[in-house]
């Protein structure tokens, strides 16, 4: 008898859990004003943006997910662990929506394999800084080295580790996230408090543009970007070496064995670096050139032929299979362009396959890698008074 309604009331508590369950993701859908999509399509929505949690930190800090909607189709997930660019779904020439970037379905998977940096801010320097040290005003600083002799994206413990604080934004024809992250004095070894605002807006013309803003009580230097992986075929779909990438750029910055530019600004011409006219990312990636066996594929910044202020055409990549095409504009002075090189085949991805290398491309709008150390690069220095304000847009459409 107590067996029997022990075993009833287990059954009456999964029927109301999972009608809870139901009630509450039909309230965040509607909240949204984004129907669901079959996987043949979408069909429709507005412009809305939800909020759910994504679990914890090992030290028990809350993350969640934010989940941007437009009427046209576009859905962006962004986790403030890192500020992270979980998932971006799109639709093809033939309305089919897949997430076109490379990330993980779990909070706990970013937190220990953050090395690729899947969708995150990366700050306080993007990229490489030469033997882990730079010298500002007659104060040499040692950074922590985390690539070889050099550090990287900040450090182990850079921007893309920190949950970032949240609040919705947006107007008639968007809907955005700002995140907000004070870095203190010293943090990875870089001088002064850093006040950091990355706002993403999601807009009605299929467009996600990053606003990065930052202060300082002291002379520091500052160069955050976004590491998405795109794959516009869709995430785990296989290698990008069908994509036709166009780069506005008549010159890159060659690198050294560790990845430090060496100070020349070479011109692309007759090099497989020329993207000026759009070309396929495969077509030369095995070229037996000096600088691409360095990088084991590209993994370079270029100099982007900017107008002297504001947004500038960046790159364009069309990937002739689903028809999507993204276009990137940047008031920043470069772009990396990497070919997902050090994808191994170790990682699974969101929707459960392994990346392999060249699973992805990442374009990380950027002042130059390693430009505290050279000074004939823009400048990186951010003091007292000043305001750190770039720009980068992501627009997606289709070609037929
Ligand atoms: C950047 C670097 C690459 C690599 C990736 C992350 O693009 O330039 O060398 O470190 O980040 O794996």
């Amino acid at each position: 008898m107590n067996r029997i309604s022990a075993a009833r009331r287990g059954i009456l508590a999964t029927v109301l859990l999972t009608s809870m369950a139901l009630v509450t993701s039909m309230t965040l859908a509607g909240a949204a004003g984004a129907p669901e999509s079959n996987s043949n399509g979408c069909t429709g929505g507005q412009l809305g943006i939800t909020k759910r949690p994504f679990g914890a930190t090992p030290d028990g800090t809350a993350v969640d997910v934010y989940r941007l909607t437009n009427s046209h189709c576009m859905r962006v997930k962004i986790i403030t662990y890192g500020g992270i660019v979980q998932s971006l779904k799109i639709p093809d020439r033939d309305g089919r929506l897949r997430n076109v970037v490379l990330g993980f379905d779990n909070l706990q998977d970013y937190v220990v394999n953050n090395s690729p940096y899947f969708g995150a801010i990366i700050g306080r320097y993007a990229n490489r800084i030469a033997d882990g040290q730079f010298t500002l005003d007659g104060v040499t600083y040692e950074l922590p080295k985390n690539n070889g002799p050099n550090t990287l994206h900040g450090g182990p413990m850079g921007f893309h580790t920190k949950v970032w604080r949240a609040r919705v934004v947006g107007g008639q024809d968007s809907v955005g996230l700002k995140l907000r992250y004070t870095s203190p004095d010293g943090e990875e070894g870089f001088p002064g408090r850093l006040e950091t605002a990355v706002k993403y807006l999601l807009t009605e013309d299929n467009t996600l543009r990053i606003r990065y803003r930052a202060t300082t009580d002291e002379p520091t230097v500052v160069n955050l970007t976004n590491h998405s992986y795109f794959n516009l075929s869709g995430e785990g779909s296989g290698a990008i070496y069908d994509h036709v990438l166009e780069l506005n750029a008549d010159a890159y910055t060659p690198v050294d064995p560790t990845l430090i530019p060496t100070g020349e600004i070479a011109p692309v011409a007759g090099t497989p670096f020329d993207f000026r006219s759009p070309t396929s990312i495969g077509a030369r990636i095995r070229s037996n050139h000096p600088q691409i066996a360095v990088g084991r594929g590209y993994d370079h910044n270029y100099v982007l032929n900017q107008p002297p202020s504001g947004l500038g055409h960046a790159a364009s990549v069309f990937d002739p299979h689903s028809g999507r095409v993204l276009e990137i504009l940047t008031t920043e002075p470069g772009v990396q362009f990497y070919s997902g090189n050090f994808l191994d085949g170790t990682l699974i991805g969101t929707s459960g396959r392994f990346y392999r290398q060249s699973d992805g491309f990442a374009l990380e709008t950027q002042h130059y890698p390693d430009s505290p150390n050279q000074p004939s690069f823009p400048s990186t220095v951010l003091r007292p008074g000043e305001e750190y304000d770039t720009t980068t847009v992501f627009r997606f459409s289709v070609r037929g």
